[in-house]
């Protein structure tokens, strides 16, 4: 586990010496108190406490007392700095990771696994880092210190404190454990609690609309009590363990304080050895009642640590290019094969090229892979066999954010962030000027409705784009495309329908952003891709017909069916 902790907190490593150093001196300074408490009760009983001697006791104990202070707050800052900035990098670090890896962990760690990660093992762990390890030390070297003093007055006494501490310990690192194991279980609920939030708030409006709204909050109530039931079963499981430890402690001391007695009776030990001793037991036995305090921060570093490494250790999307130049964009797939969940194959042997410049339409039923052929072309997953090129290369050896530069997406769900719809437009091109903003949108036909709005461009839309209607949704997306100028457009049609105005408008737009680009479009609605200059019908994953629009007209087959299908469909709507 010190492996990993080492691992987690990298090179932030060494700025958190020096303030742990000065923290392990003030215990060294917090041990000459017990020494000038030892010096005063000896000179009592020796009968020679003057008054020049308490005076250089008190010195001393200031001048220690303001060392302490000092260390104190250098210590205390330095480990709070650093720790929180230690774990800052780490968050920073872990978030630019998630983000290289392929999509398949985000379909295996929910949400609320992912955010729980990212957030509450992330602040046990800056807990434990700013807090509880200095306490630890402290502990440590004080009872360490303390058990040799022990030892150096009389062995047996030393032998009886060793054996108390190492029958405690041994008790609370167990209980330990044992929490640790249902702390487990409490960060499922955790993590249930958190993805259940998640889909209430983003569905609301679904469930709301078929009057769910009871049931769901049924659901979400469920989780919220099933986190008390377990938050209460993890702090009780210690309790035992601490009450045991405790006991032992308290026990031990009267114990051995009556051995020691019985030694100093028989002069084994004499007045200053007793003396010493006494004071020695009372320290310890409050140093170890401490440690079990502090222990119960540590059982959950283990979960943290073990949740994080397991994040960091994930493997990031290989690549052998940092840049890479495109001699042209035509994207070919070569034999592809895919699978999302062993046996499934998603995609089967798939073979087409898409010429630089071209629209190529995907039609094919539903669950036939359009849509993961265009998630496989911006390389959100890797294929199992076979490859897909962009401009000859390999998009394999490409750095999936360097491909990204190159696709635009427009999908039917729009994701508008809780900003501002200039920022929302300016995704597509971070440095990008108001002049362009404008520019893009005038040509994706948003300008319009955009101008209308009271705060026009600085009008903030709700998270998820709720404020705006489904057609200016899109519209806002499409401008952000066309502000990325990519030369590859990964097209997914909307399939919900939109009034004939705005499906007009968004017609226009699409065919604005997809001049002279190498489109891939996934089309719901066949007369809209007749032009296209190659249509291919996708079945379970494989190319079923592939061709011109005239060309599959005269096969007959799947596109003949559909094309007349809609066709017939029309008339009956007329
Ligand atoms: N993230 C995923 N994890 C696991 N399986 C998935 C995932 N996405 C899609 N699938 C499965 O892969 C198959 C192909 O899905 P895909 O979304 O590519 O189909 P599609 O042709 O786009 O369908 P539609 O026309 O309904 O949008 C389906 O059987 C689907 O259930
Ligand atoms: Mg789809």
């Amino acid at each position: 586990m010190i492996s990993d902790i080492r691992k987690l907190v990298g090179n932030d490593r060494k700025k958190l010496r020096k303030p742990i150093v000065l923290l392990t001196l003030d215990t060294l300074f917090n041990m000459l108190s017990y020494g000038m408490m030892y010096a005063v009760l000896l000179d009592l009983i020796n009968d020679n406490l003057t008054y020049s001697k308490i005076r250089t006791y008190s010195i001393i104990l200031i001048i220690a007392f303001c060392a302490r202070a000092f260390i104190n707050s250098k210590g205390y800052t330095g480990i709070q700095e650093q720790g929180a900035r230690a774990v800052e990098n780490m968050r920073i670090t872990l978030g630019d990771h998630v983000r290289n890896i392929n999509l398949g962990f985000f379909n295996k760690n929910s949400i609320g696994n992912l955010s729980n990660i990212l957030t509450n093992d992330l602040q046990d762990f800056e807990k434990i880092i700013t807090h509880n390890t200095s306490d630890l030390i402290k502990t440590v070297l004080l009872s360490t210190y303390l058990l040799i003093i022990t030892f150096f007055i009389d062995t047996q006494l030393g032998l009886i404190q060793l054996a108390a501490i190492l029958i405690a310990v041994p008790i609370i690192l167990y209980g330990g454990k044992k929490v640790a194991c249902i702390g487990k279980h409490k960060k499922v609920v955790m993590n249930e609690v958190i993805s259940r939030m998640v889909e209430y708030l983003s569905g609301i409006q679904v469930f709301k609309s078929h009057n769910l709204v009871g049931e769901k909050f049924e659901r979400l109530e469920k989780s919220f009590r099933d986190l008390k039931k377990e938050s209460i079963r993890t702090e009780v499981s210690i309790v035992p363990y601490v009450l045991a430890f405790q006991v032992i402690v308290d026990i031990s001391f009267p114990i051995l304080l009556l051995i020691a007695t019985t030694k100093f009776g028989a002069s084994v030990i004499d007045k200053k050895e007793f003396l010493t001793f006494i004071i020695i037991n009372i320290a310890l036995t409050n140093v170890l009642r401490a440690f079990a305090a502090q222990y119960g921060e540590f059982r959950y570093l283990k979960l943290a640590t073990k949740k994080l490494i397991e994040t960091y250790n994930k493997k990031e999307m290989p690549y052998r290019y940092e840049d890479v130049e495109f001699n042209n964009y035509n994207i070919e797939f070569d034999n592809v094969s895919f699978e999302y969940e062993e046996g499934e194959n998603t995609i089967n042997h798939l073979n087409f090229k898409a010429k630089e410049g071209t629209m190529t339409a995907l039609i094919g039923p539903s669950g036939s892979g359009k849509t993961t052929v265009t998630s496989l072309i911006a390389r959100f997953w890797d294929v199992d066999n076979g490859m897909i090129k962009i401009g000859g290369k390999n998009i394999k050896d490409i750095k999936p954010d360097t491909l990204l530069n190159h696709v635009s997406m427009v999908f039917q769900d729009v994701y508008l962030l809780h900003d501002t719809i200039y920022n929302n437009i300016r995704l597509g091109k971070q440095d990008a000027t108001r002049e362009e903003v404008i520019r893009a949108a005038k040509i994706a036909n948003c300008h319009e409705f955009i101008d209308s709005l009271s705060n026009k461009y600085d009008t903030i839309v709700g998270e998820g784009g709720s404020t705006l209607s489904g057609g200016e949704k899109q519209r806002i997306s499409i401008a952000r495309a066309i502000l990325k100028d990519a030369p590859i457009i990964l097209l997914d049609e909307a399939t919900a329908s939109l009034d004939a105005d705005n499906e007009l408008e968004i017609r226009k737009s699409i065919k604005k952003l997809t001049a002279n680009k190498t489109v891939i479009v996934i089309a719901h609605r066949l007369n809209t891709i007749k032009d296209a200059d190659q249509i291919i019908v996708l079945n379970e994953g494989t190319v079923e017909e592939k061709g011109k629009h005239s060309v599959l007209m005269k096969n007959k087959k799947r596109y003949y069916n559909m094309y007349n299908e809609m066709e017939n469909a029309k008339k009956w709507a007329i």
